[in-house]
C-alpha cells in the first residue's frame, strides 16, 4: 500500500536523491531544505511499504510533491514519481492530494510550470483541469516553460453581495 507521508526537513536529502532521478536538473538538499523552509510550504512523499530506503522497486520511496500556498494562490513547487511506479495513478494522486489541501488551506487557484515539452505530465494537468496562462521564455537551461492554473473550486464570497442589506418588505 503507498502512503502519502508529510516530507519535512529531515527528508531533505532524500527528495533531491528523488528529484535527481526524475529531472535531468537536480536540486540539491540544500535547496530542497530551503524550499520546504519557506512561509506556506508543504510536501508529501508517497511510501510504498513503510520504507523511506531509496529503492527502484517497493518497498521504498515512490512519488513527491512540493506545494506552496501564499494567501488564495498555491504553487506546485515540483511534482515526479519514480519511474517504476509510473503510469499507475501516482502522479494524479499526490497533485490532487496538493489541490485538496491548497483549498482547504484558503487557495482558490493553483499554478506551476512544466516544460513545453513535458506532455506526459501536461496531459496529468490537463486531466485535472489546468490551462496554459502564460510562457516563461528559456525557464528551463534554454527550454521555454508552459505557466498553467489549475481552478480549486473553492467559492469565495463576494463581500458586496455579502454585505447587502436585506430589502426591507
Ligand atoms: C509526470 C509524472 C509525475 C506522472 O506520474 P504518473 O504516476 O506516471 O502519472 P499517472 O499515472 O497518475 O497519470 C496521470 C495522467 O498523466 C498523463 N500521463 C502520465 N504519464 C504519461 C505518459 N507517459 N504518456 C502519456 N500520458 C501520460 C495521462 O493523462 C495520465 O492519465 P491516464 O493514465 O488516465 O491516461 C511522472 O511521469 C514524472 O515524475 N515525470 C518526471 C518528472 C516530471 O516531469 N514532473 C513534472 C514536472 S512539471
Amino acid at each position: 500500500m503507498i502512503e502519502l507521508v508529510p516530507a519535512s526537513l529531515v527528508h531533505a536529502a532524500l527528495l533531491a536523491g528523488m528529484h535527481g532521478i526524475c529531472f535531468t536538473e537536480a536540486w540539491s538538499a540544500d535547496a530542497m531544505a530551503g524550499l520546504l523552509d519557506m512561509p506556506g510550504a508543504e510536501g508529501v512523499i508517497a511510501v510504498d511499504g513503510q520504507s523511506l530506503t531509496p529503492a527502484m522497486e517497493p518497498p521504498g520511496p515512490a512519488g513527491m510533491v512540493l506545494w506552496r500556498v501564499a494567501g488564495d494562490e498555491a504553487e506546485i513547487l515540483t511534482i515526479a514519481v519514480l519511474p517504476p511506479w509510473r503510469r499507475h495513478g501516482l502522479g494524479r494522486r499526490l497533485l490532487d492530494h496538493a489541490m485538496a489541501e491548497s483549498r482547504t488551506q484558503g487557495a482558490a487557484a493553483m499554478f506551476l510550470e512544466v516544460a513545453a515539452d513535458n506532455v506526459n505530465a501536461q496531459a496529468l494537468y490537463q486531466s485535472r483541469g489546468f490551462v496554459q496562462v502564460g510562457v516563461r521564455k528559456g525557464y528551463y537551461a534554454g527550454k521555454d516553460a508552459l505557466v498553467m492554473r489549475g481552478d480549486l473550486g473553492r467559492k469565495l464570497i463576494n463581500p458586496i453581495a455579502f454585505c447587502r442589506p436585506h430589502k426591507a418588505k
